[in-house]
């Protein structure tokens, strides 16, 4: 799959160059990549490869009162955590925003969401998102290329809870978590976990 082709690309290029700076653009275009190279086998549709991957960091840019403010004035939940570190936002007003300029569908809308905790009972495209902007090979830390490595090895599968535990052993060392993590973290475990 090109994604240049892919219906929406340039529109969603055009609003990122919009909205952050050029090296997360580039980070968007990277995942946009790397998930368009193994998602399709995993079933999922080029359109909402390319909508997830381009569009998950819509908000990355915004600076903490920003993020809170927009937050409130979309009526999404801002947490105890969220309010210490409101980093944790940008999904969730990413998908929000992302929507109304797009009119995406739901299941877009949830990948991008909750693409920095994730979830349980997740779907492919969130899973495969969350991977992908784990592992995406403009990436510098050196369990990126690991989990690239195993993808192509050993499948999608092991990929994933590879990521989900270099994850967990990384925030591990973070003051604030958003406890939505550890469920999903969780959930990983027993789902794909022998
Ligand atoms: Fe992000
Ligand atoms: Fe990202």
């Amino acid at each position: 799959m090109r994604i240049h082709d892919v219906a929406g690309f340039q529109e969603y290029l055009h609003a990122l160059r919009e909205r952050i700076p050029d090296k997360k653009v580039s980070h968007c275009v990277f995942v946009t990549e790397y998930l368009a190279s193994f998602a399709p086998d995993l079933g999922i549709a080029a359109e909402q490869i390319v909508a997830a991957g381009m569009l998950h960091d819509l908000c990355r840019a915004l600076d903490n009162t920003e993020m809170i403010r927009r937050a409130e004035g979309h009526g999404i939940p801002v947490s105890d955590t969220a309010r210490k570190k409101p980093n944790l936002l940008h999904g969730a007003l990413a998908a929000v925003e992302a929507k109304r300029l797009f009119d995406l569908d739901d299941t877009i809308c949830d990948a991008i969401a909750f693409h920095t905790t994730g979830r349980a009972d997740w779907t492919p495209l969130g899973v495969a998102l969350y991977v992908a902007d784990f592992a995406e090979p403009s990436r510098r830390h050196p369990e990126a290329k690991i989990a690239r490595d195993i993808l192509r090895r050993e499948g999608f599968q092991e990929a994933l809870l590879y990521v989900v535990r270099s994850k967990r052993e990384m925030l591990q060392k973070k003051p604030v978590v958003d406890p939505t993590s550890a469920t999903f973290f969780l959930w990983v475990e027993e789902t794909f976990g022998e």
